[in-house]
């Protein structure tokens, strides 16, 4: 009988012993639990419905974090928001409004199928799919999130989930998205191939650190200059919660790449990643100046382009590559302070329920 690793398929090898040592070596061998170090981030052979022990214990800590921030749309009051709508926000104003909901919601539903579709069923350590489990979980809140804005608010569900096809700046971030996505959707390309690997830590990267890392981050930044006129102050708070997720998935993201580039001793190509940092750049410039076609008070297209390249820098710091948009400054200084609430002295005032929760919450 040929020797048996831990990495054999137990279950075969189990169903046809050839004689009553080697049959209570099996069992023996099957009943111990699994060696950490035999997990991998993808094409690992550990028996993926062990969870611990943790190979990577930071996924964990990841998902109990995110547990910590927790709500519905419906705890926070939108009353003020229908007023200032109709009767505060100038056109220039609602436009951005409209617009800037249109493309979030049409990019969760996007961010939802990457991780689901995409991402979670090639991890092979189940750390990590249980925070990605988790990660699925809040897109579709985020998508139920801007649905209750939009309806709330008397939007035309119809017109504004229709936009994204209609706008071509709109349509150029999620199109461009798709692409990375639907390259990796492939069935007849598994990751023990060194290309469709790279293809897929790249397509992941992407997501991680510049969908949501960049384009979401930086993506709620006009909401919050209305905030900060005392307007649409509920959709705020909504998007608070929201970024709070967001901020998470960017650096699980990043933390889950860098730990596969190391595992499968895989190098990027630099020409792809300068490639991606400038369709980033160019899809946020053409959207910047078509949800802002007319500046509003406080806020214009150039600060928010300029935002978009110093967070894509920062994106690349952690990721220990060289910044792709050198000096780009911190235009809005006010915009990390959003993911936390617990500078929002009056925040938890406003909820029915008061969560002591946010404590917990360790960021960037
Ligand atoms: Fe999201
Ligand atoms: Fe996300």
């Amino acid at each position: 009988m040929k020797p048996l690793s831990i990495f054999d398929d137990w279950d075969n090898v189990s169903a046809q012993p050839e004689d009553s040592a080697a049959n209570d070596a099996i069992s023996i061998l099957a009943s111990m639990p699994i060696d950490a170090e035999h997990k991998r981030v993808v094409n690992g052979r550990a028996d993926i419905n062990q969870l611990a022990p943790f190979k990577y214990p930071w996924a964990w800590s990841f998902f109990l974090n995110a547990n910590s921030n927790h709500w519905t749309p419906l705890e926070i009051s939108m009353a003020q928001d229908v007023h200032d709508y109709q009767h505060k926000l100038n056109p220039a104003e609602q436009h951005l409004f409209q617009n800037v909901l249109a493309y979030l919601t049409t990019s969760d539903i996007l961010a939802m199928r990457n991780i689901g579709l995409a991402v979670m069923e090639k991890m092979s350590a189940p750390e990590l799919q249980i925070y990605q489990a988790r990660q699925v979980y809040e897109e579709a809140l985020h998508t139920w999130t801007y649905q209750h804005c939009i309806e709330t608010l008397g939007l035309d569900q119809r017109e504004i989930y229709n936009r994204y096809r209609v706008v071509p700046e709109i349509h150029a971030k999620i199109a461009l998205a798709n692409r990375r996505l639907n390259g990796v959707l492939q069935a007849n390309r598994p990751l023990s191939d060194r290309d469709a690997l790279h293809d897929f830590a790249l397509a992941y990267l992407f997501f991680a650190a510049v969908f949501e890392g960049c384009w979401f981050y930086n993506g709620f930044s006009p909401i919050f200059a209305l905030q900060r006129r005392g307007l649409m102050k509920g959709t705020a708070e909504q998007l608070q919660y929201i970024m709070r997720d967001e901020v998470l998935h960017c650096a699980f993201g990043i933390r889950v790449v860098k730990q596969l580039l190391e595992e499968e001793n895989l190098q990027l190509d630099p020409s792809a990643i300068k490639l991606m940092w400038e369709e980033a750049e160019a899809a946020e410039v053409a959207y910047a100046g078509y949800i802002l076609r007319e500046p509003i008070l406080g806020y214009n297209a150039t600060l928010h382009i300029e935002q978009f390249r110093y967070i894509a820098n920062r994106r690349a710091r952690q990721l220990g590559w060289p910044e792709p948009f050198p000096g780009a400054g911190n235009v809005l200084p006010w915009l990390d302070e959003q993911a936390n609430l617990r500078k929002e002295k009056n925040f938890f005032e406003t909820r029915v329920t008061e969560y002591q929760v946010g404590g917990a919450l360790v960021w960037e």
